[in-house]
């Protein structure tokens, strides 16, 4: 259980000491003997590149803890895969309503001048079936996706880290887990935001899951300590990323879970994280490195993106979020969310048609579609490609590159705030809720207001359908931009608005993340979504109501994190709407 002391005047933390860090790097790894999971294996030795290609290091965070915790990897001569997980195990303790190791995400790298993704989303346990939340007249049974034991799918941010760390780090394991069991030992001062989001998930919690016997200290100003997380982030960095899956922590989680819920033992023995290809799309000038199924984001971007590009005779001389600007960003988007509802989902389960899905030719004919003259709504937009086959958002990212030219954007979550409220009894950590990116029942939408048909149905072992869109740009082999937010089905649409400030309208980086935001998708028709940032009111919201567009309010479009790269330097810029933080490190 943790410990809470409200204390307005507490020494700040201070930072785990180097001279510490380096004594946990040389330290002998203390394997376990006994059980069955995997042994703690030493970091590959990798020789790194000869000399630094960029001035510094940067990162940019959603919060100054995970900050501090960059700052010492770097410079106990981590690279920005070491500094990536130490900031992912950091949030997990820090922010922990998004941050996780009961939740799950994506990883895209680039390494050596090679770029990666590795999939380390959540799957549905053994015992899911198509229909586990519907009533007796087929219809869903609301909150049971998103609430309790039964919304809990596989974790899978231990095995994603360990996999990721283990291949490119160059740190010990232990070494970037140290400063997040010394934030949960020693705990971390509590920001209002934080307080907040506690409260606000108390509320729908309530008599549902145990969530505030763990988490009702988050208040603004106290020092908030996790002693079981500790515990459970020490096994780890003892006993390697498999103690999760194989270890104590694993017979914690299936104990509770037995009676209540579908997440079994041997789901967690069973789980692995998984490298894919990534999808990549030269535009504008750039190789475009993102998020392959089961994210629909990336495949998303790229057709946002390219589509734009098509329209540029259209789009000519308008200014930046006009309404006619905006009519015709989301006829763009009405023609995205058709194609995603019909054909994105786990590529392990259904052949998901991604070339052709971000096809030029293709792309061209549905941006042909697209007319200032079209009246919203008056004509269905279907998917493209025909009939070929039968997810606030607490998701969070963040975006470091290491001063050898490497970089690491990395987008997880717990779907809902605090996911499904469940706290792992004696080990401290919430799980995820991410059975709700599922389809409860084809055409019906989630949390999100997306819906999608089979592709996304429930089956044991299945990856729900994601949006989660970590993406690096590159130019001439180099990094340039490494960008990515939460937001559910937000993520995708935030992050083409951000790259199109930049590029389209060659904003600086903080005007980018500055400009007002807009969100529209296939479902409900005519909708455009404004975020309270920057409200859309006034003449705007008048244009855009004569065009026939509902204007609804949204509490949150993303909290992007993003650093571009000019020349050798990094920028590092974080999003107004939220806590971030960017930093550089010479
Ligand atoms: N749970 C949000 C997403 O995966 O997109």
């Amino acid at each position: 259980m943790p410990d809470s002391t409200h204390d307005a005047h507490c020494a700040p933390f201070v930072p785990l000491p180097l001279a510490l860090i380096r004594r946990l790097g040389a330290a002998t790894l203390v394997v376990a003997l006994a059980g069955s999971f995997v042994p703690a294996a030493p970091a590959l030795a990798r020789t790194p590149p000869p000399k630094a290609v960029l001035d510094a290091s940067a990162v940019a965070v959603p919060d100054r803890y995970s900050a501090d915790t960059a700052q010492q990897i770097f410079a106990a001569g981590g690279n920005a895969v070491d500094a990536a997980v130490a900031i992912a195990f950091t949030l997990a303790v820090t922010y922990p309503d998004a941050g996780n190791i009961g939740g799950g995400g994506f990883m895209t790298l680039y390494v050596d001048g090679k770029p990666y993704f590795l999939d380390y989303r959540e799957r549905a346990p053994q015992q899911a079936t198509r229909d586990m939340y519907l009533d007796d007249k087929g219809n869903p049974v609301p909150g049971m996706s998103l609430v309790g034991f039964r919304a809990v799918a596989v974790p899978g941010t231990v095995d994603g880290m360990w996999e990721a760390q283990r291949r490119f780090g160059k740190l010990k394991w232990k070494q970037v887990l140290a400063p997040a069991i010394k934030y949960a030992t020693d705990g971390f001062v509590v920001e209002p935001w934080l307080q907040k989001r506690a409260e606000y998930a108390s509320k729908s919690f309530a008599g549902k899951t145990n969530f505030s016997v763990y988490f009702a200290g988050l208040k603004a100003g106290a020092t908030f300590r996790q002693p079981e997380l500790a515990q459970t982030l020490s096994r780890i960095a003892s006993d390697g990323g498999r103690e999760f899956y194989e270890g104590k922590t694993a017979d914690l989680i299936s104990s509770q879970m037995y009676g209540h819920g579908l997440l079994s033992k041997t789901d967690l023995v069973q789980y692995k994280a998984v490298w894919r290809q990534p999808v990549t799309a030269d535009w504008n000038g750039y190789r475009i490195v993102t998020a392959p199924p089961p994210s629909s984001g990336g495949v998303g971007l790229i057709q946002l993106l390219k589509m734009k590009a098509d329209l540029k005779p259209a789009f000519a001389g308008l200014d930046l979020n006009s309404s006619a600007y905006i009519h015709l960003v989301a006829q763009i988007e009405d023609r995205v969310f058709a194609d995603r509802q019909q054909y994105m989902g786990d590529p392990d389960s259904y052949h998901v048609p991604v070339d052709k899905l971000i096809d030029d030719a293709y792309l061209a004919q549905r941006a042909d579609e697209v007319t200032p003259d079209e009246v919203p709504g008056a004509t269905p937009v279907k998917p493209g490609l025909g009939d070929s086959m039968p997810e606030r958002a607490e998701t969070t990212h963040f975006s470091v590159v290491d001063k050898w030219g490497n970089a690491v954007s990395n987008t997880y979550t717990l779907n809902g705030p605090f996911g499904s409220g469940v706290v792992v009894d004696n080990a401290g950590f919430a799980l995820n809720d991410e059975m709700d990116d599922f389809v409860a029942k084809a055409g019906t939408p989630n949390q999100f207001g997306v819906t999608s048909g089979d592709v996304n149905t429930i089956a044991p072992g299945r990856r729900p359908l994601s949006s989660m869109t970590p993406t690096i740009l590159l130019k001439d082999g180099k990094v340039s931009l490494v960008i990515g937010t939460p937001g559910g089905s937000r993520i995708f649409t935030s992050i083409f608005q951000v790259m199109t400030n930049l590029y389209d309208f060659g904003m600086p980086p903080a005007d980018a993340l500055a400009a007002m935001r807009f969100h529209h998708q296939l479902l409900p028709p005519k909708t455009i979504y404004w975020e309270p940032y920057h409200p859309i009111t006034g003449e705007l919201a008048g244009q855009l109501k004569g065009l026939g567009y509902t204007l609804e309010g949204q509490k949150f479009n993303g909290d992007v994190q993003m650093i571009r790269v000019e020349g050798t330097t990094p920028e590092p810029a974080a999003d107004p709407r939220g806590a971030g933080v960017g930093r550089v490190f010479h």
